[in-house]
């Protein structure tokens, strides 16, 4: 078979399949009770891919009020240049925009140049901003899972 890939919010079933493209695509995994806080706020913005009965590709939106966030988008190397990324993340666009966000920013490793050049090709375009980052004091948040940068 060779399906297009169906996008659709992500169900607690796909988790060992998500956890299996964020390994395949060299990204970190976000564990469970971070998810599940997540998905507390803005379920609809959690979306993967489905392809050939597999999971393909996940993407994680995340929307403050104000503006909108993209993180963590992965597509297993098996999946890959067959338009699977750019559909999440026009499901995303969508979603964002039903939700009323204006703006929608993302990070990118300055030498993930394949990245770079696909959020390019979707319109994404460079700042010169420099990311500051803080990990809270484990005295003010206990439960924080601050080992990860983003
Ligand atoms: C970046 C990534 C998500 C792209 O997934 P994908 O499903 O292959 O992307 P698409 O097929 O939707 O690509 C759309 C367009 O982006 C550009 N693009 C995508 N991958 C590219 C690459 N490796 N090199 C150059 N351009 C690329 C192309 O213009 C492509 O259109 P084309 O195939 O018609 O030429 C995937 O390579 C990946 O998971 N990489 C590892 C994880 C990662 O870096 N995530 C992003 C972190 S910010």
């Amino acid at each position: 078979m060779n399906a297009v890939a169906h996008i659709r919010q992500f169900a607690w079933p796909d988790y060992d399949g998500v956890i299996e493209v964020w390994k395949s695509a060299g990204r970190d995994v976000l564990p469970r009770a971070e998810l599940a806080a997540k998905l507390v706020r803005d379920p609809q913005l959690f979306l993967v891919a489905e392809r050939d009965a597999t999971l393909a590709g996940v993407v994680l939106g995340t929307f403050d009020g104000r503006r909108g966030w993209i993180l963590r988008l992965a597509v297993d190397p098996a999946h890959r240049r067959r338009g699977i990324a750019s559909r999440l993340v026009r499901e995303l666009e969508t979603r964002f925009a039903t939700l009323g966000c204006p703006r929608v920013n993302l990070l990118v490793m300055p030498d993930n140049v394949e990245a770079l050049r696909f959020w390019q090709a979707l319109g994404y375009l460079p700042l010169p901003d420099v990311l500051c980052s803080k990990p809270i004091s484990a005295s003010i948040a206990p439960s924080c899972g601050c080992g990860q940068r983003l």
